[in-house]
């Protein structure tokens, strides 16, 4: 196979993997190659994929077969990501059209194994090394108005049911000077806003350039203090690791957006314990009552599980009453699906379909009420949008509010500018919004 000049990375995952996908397309750019604009035509591509449901998992599958080009030929494909990790050399067993299987951890060796497979060498690597990535990686190239910065990777935590401890390591949390020097080049590059990326983002830690240790909060702050940034967000959080100091964060530092993506996964204590979240829903609303305190405005997000092995009818309500209570601004729920190696994948009284689907029928119902009336309480007020993308009607741009609602509007302004705007309308998946243009003394 000949070496590959274009490229096109595609990913399926969470917004550690979209960042992963970033930095990949920024390498194979410093080694020579360019983007190509889709799949179709590319000479390499990357599956950039995800592990954490079946679903999610098995689509890796369904996109290699349809590589294949109508005149018999297909590109170089790379099989990275999550599933990469968690499968290894089966990939190729299963698609021998797989010519490289690269984890999340070894991403930065991809121009030695396209060497390799070009040469028709067994392109493998699924190692953890301890030397990070980063330090290999080539320097940010420009993202649009809304970068993403991983500063911590891994997680520790081992809920019963999820893969991510196994698929991106043990916790590591890159350290404060390589984070800022990325935030201050993104920002030059013209990020107008950063979202702080981990699997247990609120779990970072490190030494400032002053030699004293610091949390996020810490972070957030240096990073309030680089002049053209606009704003700061961060994803995503345990509730354990709510501090002190990040819900006071929440009520100081104005460019940090009100809005906490807080999973609590089940509003039962017995499904909470058995899925090892160390945390009890009473000790998450402890945790909730506290953040709103610091900053009444804030908007709440979380992720849900139905359908644990042996979640009951009473348990399952349980969770609707969790919801009931918070009032979420918006919110992810999904079946829970049985992954390989994971202690809950082994538990007895795994749920049958038909129940699964009715809880998350009822409880997606609940949420999507909630994210509708929280939508329609901005209707008639002004906020302040970045504008991030082009919208299906001409002249109509899409951009986000504080709150990480999409806001539809036409507009003369630019991508990347930060705007004010009359909410004219909503819907349960965005608003809809009017330039406020500025009125001459
Ligand atoms: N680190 C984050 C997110 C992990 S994955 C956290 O701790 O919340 C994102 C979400 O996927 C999880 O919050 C959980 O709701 C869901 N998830 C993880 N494993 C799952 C599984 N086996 N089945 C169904 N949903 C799962
Ligand atoms: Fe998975 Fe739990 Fe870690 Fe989140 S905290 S990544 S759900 S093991
Ligand atoms: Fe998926 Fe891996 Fe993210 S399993 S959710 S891509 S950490």
């Amino acid at each position: 196979m000949n070496s590959p000049k274009t490229f096109h990375v595609k990913s399926f995952g969470c917004q550690m993997n979209v960042y992963d996908g970033a930095r990949m397309a920024e390498l194979l750019e410093a080694e020579g190659m360019s983007a190509a604009s889709d799949g179709g035509t590319a000479d390499l591509v990357v599956l950039n994929t995800c592990h954490i449901r079946e679903k999610a998992a098995e689509k890796v599958y369904s996109n290699i077969g349809r590589l294949k080009r109508e005149d018999g030929t297909r590109p170089m494909i790379a099989v990275a990501g999550c599933v990469a990790q968690a499968e290894g050399a089966e990939i190729q067993r299963r698609a021998r059209s797989v010519d490289i299987v690269v984890g999340p951890q070894a991403y930065h060796r991809l121009p030695a194994l396209i060497g390799d497979a070009a040469a028709g060498r067994p392109a493998l690597d699924t190692d953890m090394p301890i030397q990070s990535k980063f330090g290999a990686l080539p320097a940010r190239r420009r993202q649009g108005p809304s970068a993403f910065l991983t500063v911590q990777e891994g997680c520790d935590k081992f809920c019963t049911y999820c893969v991510v401890p196994y698929t991106r390591g043990a916790e590591i949390s890159r350290p404060w000077s390589a984070i800022v020097d990325e935030a201050r080049a993104l920002v030059d590059m013209g990020a107008r806003e950063i979202t702080l990326l981990g699997q247990n983002v609120n779990a970072w830690t490190g030494e400032d350039d002053k030699g004293r240790m610091q949390g996020l909060d810490g972070l957030i702050r240096a990073l309030d203090a680089l002049p053209g940034l606009a704003r700061i967000r961060y994803t995503t959080s345990h509730p354990n690791d709510m501090t002190e100091g990040l819900i006071r964060a929440h009520a100081e530092v104005e460019k940090l957006m009100p809005f906490l993506h807080l999973p609590v996964q089940s509003g039962s204590d017995r499904i909470l314990k058995a899925m090892n979240r160390s945390h009890s829903a009473a000790s998450y609303m402890a945790v909730i009552d506290r953040v709103r305190a610091a900053r009444p405005n804030i908007a709440l997000s979380g992720d849900f599980i139905v359908g644990f092995p042996g979640e009951t009818d009473a348990e399952f309500e349980q969770t609707l009453e969790i919801v009931t209570a918070v009032n979420y601004a918006q919110a992810y729920s999904f079946k829970y699906s049985p992954r390989p190696g994971t202690p809950a994948a082994e538990m007895s009284e795994q749920i049958a379909p038909e129940v699964m689907d009715e809880r998350l029928q009822r409880l997606q119902a609940l949420l999507t009420r909630q994210t509708l009336s929280f939508n329609q309480t901005s209707v008639g007020g002004r906020t302040s949008v970045l504008l991030e993308r082009k919208g299906k009607r001409p002249g109509q741009l899409i951009g986000k509010s504080p709150w990480l609602q999409s806001v539809h509007l036409e507009t003369g302004a630019a991508i990347g500018d930060l705007i004010e705007v009359e909410i004219v309308s909503a819907g349960s998946n965005s608003l809809g919004g009017a330039h406020v243009m500025e009125q001459a003394a």
